[in-house]
């Protein structure tokens, strides 16, 4: 691994441990932290159409920046994942358990003598309740929240009650609003909140100005695809203007055998952190 920025350049760095070691925010006095992660091709997918859905394909996704997902994990206290990605789980077509995954026993060491619990907390935010818990998540003494429509079901959160979920009902509709699900999670104490959802969570952080932190890998592969066929960071209605980022880091993974990646951290600009 080198370092390409901040300078100076540095050469020959461990991929383990990089994202463990690293300060990162809050500050004390700040709020929480809300910070997501992804993988994407050189030509932007972060996600391909398999017939029986979207994966990550195997072209982008591998074990290093794995790594790195798992590190970025071990620093949350909360994680924020989706009805969709349970629904995937269950029909066996998801990475995973969500982190810490079973294979990573040094990250949850890590956690401990920081004294953090051994897995972060789990929030799901879901319109349509339409999934099933895995008792696994409630066994390993996690908390979790269910972000749901004020008006949703009854019985259908009575289940989720049921399988372990505590509820925090969402106002205004449908679909949650970026700036109300991070506002939730600070108001429980959440310091560290790292979003594992998709494209359409992440575009309802950023429309809600809610996203501190992108963590961006781009696997240095053009992989194509027929419109429709693949998904991209963002999906969803436009943004009203742009959201500008500011790079704080970028390291260089190079694979002299094949395709490389590169590993950044862009923070929102103040514009457009308006949570
Ligand atoms: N390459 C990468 O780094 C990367 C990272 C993450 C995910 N992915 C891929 O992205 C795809 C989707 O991931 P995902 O399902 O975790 O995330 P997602 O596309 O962000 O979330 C979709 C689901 O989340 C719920 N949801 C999202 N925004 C909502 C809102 N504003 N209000 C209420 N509910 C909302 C809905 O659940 P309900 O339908 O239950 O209402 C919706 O169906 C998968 O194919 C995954 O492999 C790729």
């Amino acid at each position: 691994m080198q370092r390409l920025y901040p300078p100076p350049w540095t050469p020959e760095l461990p991929l383990a441990g990089l994202y463990l070691e690293q300060p990162l925010p809050p500050e004390p006095a700040q709020g929480a932290w809300l910070y997501t992660n992804f993988v994407t091709s050189l030509d932007g997918r972060i996600s391909l159409d398999h017939g029986g859905g979207c994966r990550i394909p195997g072209s982008i996704a591998n074990d290093r920046d794995w790594r790195l997902f798992q590190e970025l994990a071990a620093r949350a206290d909360c994680l924020i994942t989706t009805g969709r990605y349970l629904r995937e789980l269950a029909a066996g077509c998801a990475q995973d358990i969500l982190p810490l995954g079973a294979e990573f026993d040094d990250l949850r060491r890590w956690r401990e003598a920081a004294g953090m619990p051994a897995q972060p907390d789990v929030a799901i935010v879901s319109a349509s309740l339409d999934f099933a818990i895995p008792p696994l998540l409630r066994e390993q003494g996690r908390r979790l929240w269910l972000l749901a429509p004020r008006e949703a079901a009854a019985e259908r959160l009575a289940a989720h009650r049921r399988a372990g979920a505590e509820v925090l009902p969402y106002p205004g509709g449908e679909q949650a609003e970026g700036a109300g699900i991070r506002h939730a999670l600070e108001r429980l104490g959440y310091r560290r909140i790292y979003s594992v959802a998709g494209p359409q969570l992440a575009r309802t952080l950023i429309a809600g100005g809610a996203l501190d932190t992108l963590f961006l890998t781009v696997r240095h592969r053009v992989i194509g695809g027929a419109a429709g066929s693949f998904e991209t960071l963002i999906e969803g209605a436009p943004l009203t203007g742009s959201q500008a980022f500011e790079l704080r880091w970028l390291y260089l993974d190079p694979a002299p055998e094949g395709a490389g990646q590169h590993f950044a951290r862009l923070d929102a600009t103040p514009a457009a952190r308006r949570g």
